[in-house]
């Protein structure tokens, strides 16, 4: 039988697709892309051969969230800033990894774009064998061109002004999933040819969905209206396809993708459990805000409780938030709980 000679639409051809739809599209956004899929594609490798190489386990030292360092949290976090800083479309880089924003050496040229990312996310599950991904998010400086130092009111942008956003995920395949306010799509590394295939075209998340992804072990640390909400999705109620089923991976990533395809609303609620993490353990700028983009683009939502994540005015780098994300229905159930409209 003749073989199927059709590869399939790489990412870069959909990359270039986009930028021709997009008048003002000038390749600097593709460029910048492209070279970051080459370093999640050097992750994945390490990734999947992790087992095998000493790259597991925990450096013995702890991140400025105080959470313990996984030798492959510092590896990819080394990869994406040695292969994004010489771009020359970067006028600086935040990483979870790093407490102050990482500048561009001055060898380098820059640009006008800011990359905010998580290099590895779900680092709890990396020497498990489940899924861990690379979280991303793309702003434009507010005032380019000025030669002036990159200073932290260019960066600290609401969510909203990204413009673009997305993550990879590494499981069983490694995928990337992006976008650039023209819809969510998904693409899937074929390693035999080492290019990321168009796998999951213009993705929608369901708008109400029967999946609800949480740490029930904080149940005791939870505020009376956080718990109304998992009661809720608990509680039995045929007509409104309650109780949910529970799936928590411990991978945001993880439970963030499987909720997108089916449906389904992840919460991190705020906690009392550690002072020091009062607005929840997730981080506002590398991990909401991108997920964020990326559900509203899919005709989900995401919010705090209160508001969408996406209008929160961050007030510094490293700011946590409380994040309900996920089928728009299920998470303004939720808000509606945390607003006391709903008991
Ligand atoms: P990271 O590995 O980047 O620190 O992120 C881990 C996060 C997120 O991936 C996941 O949803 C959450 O931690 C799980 O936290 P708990 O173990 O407290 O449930
Ligand atoms: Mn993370
Ligand atoms: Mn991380």
């Amino acid at each position: 039988m003749k073989k199927k000679s059709k590869v399939g639409i790489t990412i870069t051809q959909h990359l270039l697709n986009q930028q021709r739809e997009n008048p003002e599209a000038t390749g600097s956004f593709t460029k910048l892309l492209n070279e970051l899929i080459v370093a999640a594609k050097v992750i994945s490798r390490e990734v999947n051969k992790a087992g095998l190489a000493d790259i597991l386990g925990p450096t013995g030292t702890r991140n400025i969230y105080d959470d313990e360092v996984q030798k492959l949290d510092i590896f990819a976090n080394k990869v994406i800033i040695e292969r994004m800083q010489h771009v020359g479309e970067l006028c600086c880089m935040g990483s979870e990894e790093n407490e102050n924003l990482i500048e561009i050496p001055s060898q380098y040229p820059k640009g006008d774009y800011i990359l905010m990312f998580d290099p590895l996310d779900g680092s709890s599950n990396i020497d498990v064998n489940v899924s861990i991904g690379t979280i991303f998010g793309i702003y434009k400086r507010k005032n380019p061109d000025s030669c002036s130092e990159i200073s932290l009111s260019d960066v600290l942008q609401k969510g909203i002004n990204q413009v673009a956003a997305g993550y990879f995920l590494y499981g069983s395949s490694t995928m990337m999933v992006y976008t650039t306010g023209h819809g969510v799509h998904g693409f899937t590394l074929f390693p035999s040819i080492g290019e990321f295939l168009l796998s999951h075209e213009n993705i929608k998340i369901p708008e109400k969905s029967t999946i609800y992804s949480v740490n029930e072990s904080y149940y005791a640390y939870w505020d009376d209206k956080t718990r109304a909400i998992v009661d809720y999705f608990k509680k039995v109620d045929k007509d409104t396809g309650r109780p949910y089923t529970a799936r928590y991976v411990g991978s945001l990533v993880a439970d963030f993708h499987r909720n997108l395809l089916k449906g389904g609303i992840f919460m991190y609620p705020a906690d009392r459990k550690d002072p020091k993490k009062p607005g929840g353990k997730l981080r506002l700028m590398v991990e909401a805000n991108p997920l964020a983009m990326v559900v509203r683009e899919a005709g989900g939502y995401a919010s705090d409780g209160y508001v969408p994540i996406l209008d929160i005015d961050p007030g510094f780098l490293h700011q946590r938030t409380p994040l309900y994300i996920g089928s728009k229905k299920d998470v303004e159930i939720a808000e509606a709980f945390m607003k006391g409209e709903r008991k």
